[in-house]
């Protein structure tokens, strides 16, 4: 679907690394819908996805920036300024990374050091963003920024392990850094609480496959995608959304609200199907 719904926007997208990833779709619609992006990621996903594909597609230019470094971030939205020629609209981010969930170290053995590389790429580097652009004024009135997040925020989710204590400070970020950027540049900063959706952050997830499942069956309107939920960003960064900010949105089919569905149950069953044992 094409449009004009961020013409003449201005933007930066984190996070794509190859056609799957969320960020990837998300770049793509805002294109479709006019608007003029520059898509970072760090130095490896450079050298290793597929971004320069997406850049020639979308005729953006790509700025390498490590998200956990304090002067790559300042030299990424330095740099974007001169490429858009002054202040932008919009931000996504979409990063995520635990060394727990890549190396199977169950939660209740994980290392300080670990964790704390969790917290500081998947949700750290989201508050490193906004104080840099807020430093820099790089943000025009009335932009948006969005972050990605998971319903293991709030719930918790076995396999999920350290990432859910992450998205609980990547959301409550969101509304800390709100209120300031609301107040003072009337900038909207939000999460988008996405379905599990196969990429490659989310693969790594363990039991990936059966959460999947799982959430499909339990949510009535399904599991949403990548590509829904780009429609959701450009929604947010465009002047639809001007009022919404400080929010946690779930964009998960309704997943977040049930407590037990039909063609859950159903599946549930059949696991007992011949079996005798006594906690039937
Ligand atoms: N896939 C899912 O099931 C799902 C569900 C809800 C939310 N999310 C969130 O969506 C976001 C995007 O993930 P995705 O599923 O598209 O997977 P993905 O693997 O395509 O994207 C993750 C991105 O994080 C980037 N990244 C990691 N370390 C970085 C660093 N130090 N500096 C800069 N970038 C870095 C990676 O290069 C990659 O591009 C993440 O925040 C993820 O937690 C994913």
């Amino acid at each position: 679907m094409e449009g004009s719904l961020l013409k003449g926007k201005k933007g930066i997208i984190f996070g794509a690394l190859n056609e799957k990833s969320i960020a990837w779709q998300v770049a793509l619609k805002s294109w479709q819908q006019g608007a003029l992006l520059v898509l970072t990621n760090s130095p490896v996903a450079v050298r290793m996805g597929s971004i320069n594909e997406l850049a020639e597609i979308t005729g953006s230019k790509i700025i390498t920036a490590d998200a956990t470094k304090m002067e790559d971030i300042d030299a990424l939205l330095t740099e974007s300024m001169k490429v858009f020629g002054g202040q932008f609209d919009f931000i996504l981010h979409s990063i995520g990374m635990s060394p727990n969930v890549r190396k199977d170290i169950p939660y209740e053995q994980t290392s300080y050091e670990n964790m704390l590389k969790t917290f500081d790429i998947s949700a750290l580097s989201f508050h490193r963003i906004l104080q840099t652009a807020y430093k820099l004024d790089s943000i025009r009135e009335w932009g948006s920024v969005v972050a990605l997040s998971y319903v293991a925020a709030q719930r918790t989710l076995s396999g999920y392990n350290d990432m859910g204590d992450a998205k609980a400070l990547l959301e409550s970020i969101a509304r800390s850094f709100g209120y300031i950027y609301g107040r003072d540049r009337k900038v909207r900063i939000n999460t988008i609480s996405q379905s599990p959706t196969p990429t490659t952050a989310g693969s790594g997830i363990h039991g990936f496959e059966s959460l999947i499942d799982f959430s499909e069956r339990m949510s009535p309107l399904g599991n949403a995608t990548a590509e829904e939920c780009a429609d959701y960003c450009v929604a947010l960064f465009s002047d639809l959304t001007r009022k919404v900010t400080m929010q946690n949105l779930y964009h998960d089919g309704g997943f977040s609200s049930m407590g037990m569905s039909l063609k859950a149950i159903e599946q549930y069953k059949k696991s007992f199907d011949g079996c005798d044992c006594d906690d039937k």
